[in-house]
């Protein structure tokens, strides 16, 4: 199935690291970041679910869960978990989905013919409250995530629903932000502080949320 931005984030049930769960039961309105990885036991999978679980707490504060998903079955990720819990630093903080019958890997199309076998590729969904999608990103097996840019983006999603605003190249929270085209530079300067217009197409202002 071929998923795009805006479509529902399809509901499952499948076993898990902490007990089966319903997908949608289980993110009960909050942000998740949903990813998958190739296999248990390989090294870069290691290192990006260690720095997941360090991460939890950031994820907390956007309001975010966290939920991977491999082919491999429920008792490797068991198996597996301390070794993450070491490389990472911190225990495995969030669900691992066992996929062996790949229906929720094919659910999410995340299982590329072209990568050689019929292992997951490093796919991020980034799922709304109202479970809709609202950013992909695919990435091979071969190279490992950035979760400061995972954060990032979840920073830069919640920042424009909240304001009728865009986030520039490489933004960060605090950044100056830029004004949506529908908004006019009255309205934005009545709205926003330090508005800036470069452009009569790129207003930059202040982060409303600094
Ligand atoms: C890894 O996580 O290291 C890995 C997994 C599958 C293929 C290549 C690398």
């Amino acid at each position: 199935m071929s998923l795009h931005l805006g479509d529902t984030a399809p509901d499952f049930t499948a076993d898990t690291t902490d007990g089966k769960i319903a997908f949608h039961e289980w993110k009960d309105g909050s942000w998740v970041v949903f990813f998958s990885h190739p296999a248990d036991f390989t090294p870069v999978c290691t290192t990006e679910l260690g720095r997941a679980s360090g991460l939890d707490g950031e994820f907390s504060k956007r309001g975010t869960k966290t939920i991977a998903v491999s082919v491999d079955p429920v008792e490797d990720h068991k198996a597996w978990a301390p070794d993450i819990g070491e490389v990472g630093g911190t225990p495995l903080s969030f669900p691992i989905i066992a996929d062996p019958d790949h229906s929720v890997s094919e659910l999410y199309d995340m299982i590329h013919p072209g990568e050689g076998d019929t292992s997951t590729v490093r796919s991020v969904y980034f799922i709304d409250p109202q479970n809709k999608i609202r950013t992909i990103l695919t990435y091979p097996k071969s190279v490992g995530r950035n979760f400061d840019e995972i954060l990032r983006v979840v920073d830069a999603l919640q920042a424009t629903d909240a304001n009728p605003i865009s986030t520039p190249v490489d933004w960060r929270p605090g950044d100056r932000v830029i004004v949506s085209p529908a908004m006019s530079t009255d309205d934005a300067r009545a709205r926003f502080d330090n508005v800036e217009e470069l452009k009569p197409y790129l207003r930059y202002a202040d982060d409303p949320q600094a």
